[in-house]
């Protein structure tokens, strides 16, 4: 089977290899040929999660340690993360700022993947007030992280955004307004220019999830209520919402499986049950995700 073939990640057994230091929006060059074959990185593995105190990001965290991952969470304000997420003795805080690509060596030191939730809103809104508007959080920052991420990592998953594709149609084009689907689009072309491994997840509009500060076990029990069915698509032609607890769920299954390598996925949540937490079930819609 290839999943047995291929080299598992773990604390224990993955190669030491430092960071390449990082740098802000330089042009994109391919460092190594893209190959359907990259480490898996499973529990007991070091996963960097950068946007960890966002909706995105607290639950693949709480999902991450549930599992035996040993997490780092990213995170601007230790002091804002540590209520967020509480303590748990798989998780790590480093303070870190994407935008600042000399911040990133100690929170990339050593990981064996990287989940990427990082985000600000599409609308001038009080959130882009010292500089966090879309261009530096959403290109600068993913962009220095892919710079500053160690090659040897098994999976670099990068949460983007339904539409990217799609900018000039509605109803893309208003949310493109201040050109937020443009910017990550462009990050999402250097994280695939980059020789990472990756999976890219465009999530269409987001519900669900935590709003507010939760512990990591609060964060476990919520449910999407009726709408926990999936659709993934290979291409970008979704339209509708996507829970964020579906969406943090795919960005976790996404480091295992060889299905959802090198590839980008629309995800959008339906009326249903769908796959919860069900590895099989995940990688028959990473698998059947037409390209
Ligand atoms: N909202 C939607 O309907 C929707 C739809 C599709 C896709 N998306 C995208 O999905 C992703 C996840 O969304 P979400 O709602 O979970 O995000 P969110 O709650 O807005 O959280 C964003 C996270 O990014 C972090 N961040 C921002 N700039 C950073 C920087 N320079 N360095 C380090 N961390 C930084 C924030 O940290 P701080 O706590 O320090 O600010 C926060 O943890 C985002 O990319 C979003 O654009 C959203």
């Amino acid at each position: 089977m290839m999943q047995q073939q291929q080299q598992r990640l773990s604390a224990a057994g993955r190669a030491a290899a430092g960071p390449r230091p990082g740098g802000a929006c330089r042009p994109a060059a391919p460092r190594r040929r893209a190959t359907a074959a990259a480490a898996l990185v499973e529990p007991g593995a070091t996963v960097l999660v950068a946007g960890a105190t966002g909706g995105v990001g607290q639950l693949v965290t709480a999902k991450l340690v549930e599992r035996g991952y040993r997490v780092r969470a990213m995170v601007r304000d230790r002091a804002k993360a540590a209520r967020t997420l509480g303590e748990h003795p798989l998780l790590e805080l480093v303070v870190a700022d994407a935008r600042d690509a000399a911040s990133l060596a100690p929170a990339v030191a050593g990981v064996d993947a990287v989940v990427c939730a990082t985000g600000t809103t599409a609308f001038p809104s009080a959130r882009w007030e010292g500089n966090n508007g879309p261009r530096p959080t959403d290109l600068v920052g993913p962009t220095n992280l892919i710079d500053a991420t160690p090659r040897s990592v098994g999976r670099f998953v990068f949460v983007t955004s339904a539409g990217v594709e799609r900018e000039k149609e509605m109803p893309w084009r208003i949310l493109n307004l201040f050109g937020v689907l443009t910017l990550k689009r462009q990050a999402e072309a250097h994280l695939q220019a980059s020789g990472l491994p990756y999976t890219i997840l465009r999530p269409s509009r987001l519900t669900d999830g935590p709003y507010t500060s939760y512990d990591l076990n609060t964060l476990l029990k919520g449910v999407a209520g009726n709408r926990q069915a999936v659709t993934l698509s290979g291409r970008d032609d979704l339209l509708g919402e996507a829970s964020r607890i579906a969406t943090a769920e795919a960005a976790v299954q996404a480091l295992t499986l060889p299905e959802a390598e090198n590839r980008a996925f629309a995800l959008a949540s339906t009326a249903g049950q769908g796959p919860g937490g069900d590895a099989s079930a995940w990688r028959e819609l990473f698998a059947r995700a037409a390209p």
